[in-house]
């Protein structure tokens, strides 16, 4: 992800442990600190209130059924109350809201943004700890496990972004990391009227075209076919199970060109900055599970370079869903010029790498100039734009003046 590399990191690591392996093989020299603690707290009591800030649980239902918790901080440490621009915080690939609030609150998007006058929503996606309940169907039923990131685009997004809407009167600004950046370009290029109700976007690690990624990792998962394989086999969530998952990693970590001596690296990129005494609470709230389905798509962009919905593999079955042999594409051309986009990447993103990044860009050329603002920084990877300790002066202050210029 993708926040799919940092996901998988995350659920490597969790693998790691487990397994008695060295864990400072992933975080070097820190495996005191990784402990598995079970959480039965809500993300509002162990994250938000624990820090002193008021939180507010939310239940937003999807067309399809799916059952998403979102959190909300209604006020900063201030107390300021009035009227606040609400933020939408939509996290990637295997991981819930956590990271969002896991540095300390002058660190962590979530309290800064709280602090700076903002009514902070956090969405968590389906699958997810907080987000798996369904109006008729349960995790342990392969039918919750049958969508790709297009269900997330077409209702996971649209419920939360209504729900933010009608609860608060007021257009949204939008903060995506990873795959949750994926799913609002998707959104923006259909040019439905959903887009009425955003202010902006701030798209961290971006990803879109995902044929130069350099993750060799993800890469080989993906030229492999692991997930299409997994799903044959009957496996609709992913990862399937900690023993499955040791004997991919094996797989992966045995082609030649994969060091797996460091998966964070191998998977996200040399991150400069994340905090690596905090791993054991991360592990607390990561990694979360997906549907192979989204892996399977996923995994078909990096093979094919392009930005389209699921493709079902056979023509019959494609016309059966789309009309057409071929999956609808979604043309990032197609997003609105005058829609205010901040862009935060990385030199050292192995998700979302720089040339992929700059296709994306080529393909918003003609946006207009104000409306489009980029942040490049050089020693980043993938997990910083989250958890950095110093994203809050080098993403988050530039994210902040953009806001409040819309
Ligand atoms: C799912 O299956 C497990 C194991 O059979 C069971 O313990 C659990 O209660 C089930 N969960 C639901 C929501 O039905
Ligand atoms: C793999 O990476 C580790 C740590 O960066 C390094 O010490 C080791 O030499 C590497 N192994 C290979 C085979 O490149
Ligand atoms: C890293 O995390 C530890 C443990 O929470 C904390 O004491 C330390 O101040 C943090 N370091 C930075 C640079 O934020
Ligand atoms: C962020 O912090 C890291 C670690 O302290 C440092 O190496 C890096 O130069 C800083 N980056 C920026 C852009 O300030």
């Amino acid at each position: 992800m993708l926040n799919f590399s940092f996901v998988l990191t995350l659920f490597v690591l969790f693998f790691v442990s487990e397994n008695a392996l060295a864990v400072d093989k992933v975080f070097p020299g820190n495996s005191k600190y990784v402990e598995i603690i079970s959480d039965d707290d809500t993300i509002c009591k162990s994250m938000v209130q624990a820090q002193g800030y008021a939180c507010e649980e939310h239940k937003v239902t999807t067309k399809d059924g799916y059952i998403l918790s979102v959190q909300r901080i209604p006020v900063g440490r201030s107390g300021k109350t009035g009227n606040k621009p609400p933020v939408l915080l939509q996290h990637g690939i295997f991981v819930d809201a956590a990271p969002w609030l896991l540095n300390s609150p002058e660190e962590s998007l979530g309290f800064i943004l709280a602090d700076n006058g903002f009514d902070v929503w956090l969405a968590n996606t389906r699958g997810t700890k907080y987000s798996s309940g369904h109006t008729s169907l349960t995790p342990n039923d392969s039918a919750y496990w049958e969508w790709s990131w297009d269900e997330l685009v077409h209702y996971d997004l649209s419920a939360l972004v209504q729900y933010v809407n009608s609860e608060t009167g007021q257009k949204l600004h939008y903060v995506g990391h990873s795959l949750g950046t994926l799913i609002a370009l998707a959104s923006f290029s259909q040019q439905d009227k959903l887009i009425n109700l955003f202010r902006s976007a701030a798209l961290l690690s971006p990803i879109a075209y995902l044929n130069q990624i350099q993750s060799q990792l993800t890469k080989d998962a993906a030229q492999l076919h692991i997930a299409e394989e997994l799903y044959s086999l009957g496996y609709y969530e992913f990862p399937p199970a900690w023993d499955i998952l040791g004997k991919i990693l094996e797989t992966i970590c045995n082609e030649p060109d994969v060091n797996c001596s460091d998966i964070m690296t191998a998977l996200t990129g040399p991150n400069c900055c994340v905090n690596t005494s905090k791993a054991g609470v991360l592990l607390k709230h990561e990694p979360q599970p997906t549907a192979t389905k989204n892996i399977i798509h996923l995994s078909q962009m990096i093979r094919t370079g392009t930005i389209a919905m699921y493709d079902y593999g056979s023509e019959e079955e494609n016309k059966r869903h789309y009309g057409d042999s071929k999956p609808p594409v979604y043309d990032m051309r197609n997003i609105p010029k005058e829609l205010p986009l901040f862009l935060g990447y990385g030199g050292r993103d192995m998700l979302a790498d720089v040339d992929d990044v700059k296709a994306l860009l080529n393909d918003l050329k003609d946006h207009d100039k104000g409306e489009l603002f980029r942040v490049y920084i050089e020693e980043y990877a993938h997990a910083d734009f989250v958890l950095g300790v110093n994203a809050s002066q080098v993403v988050y202050d530039p994210m902040i003046s953009f806001f409040n210029l819309h």
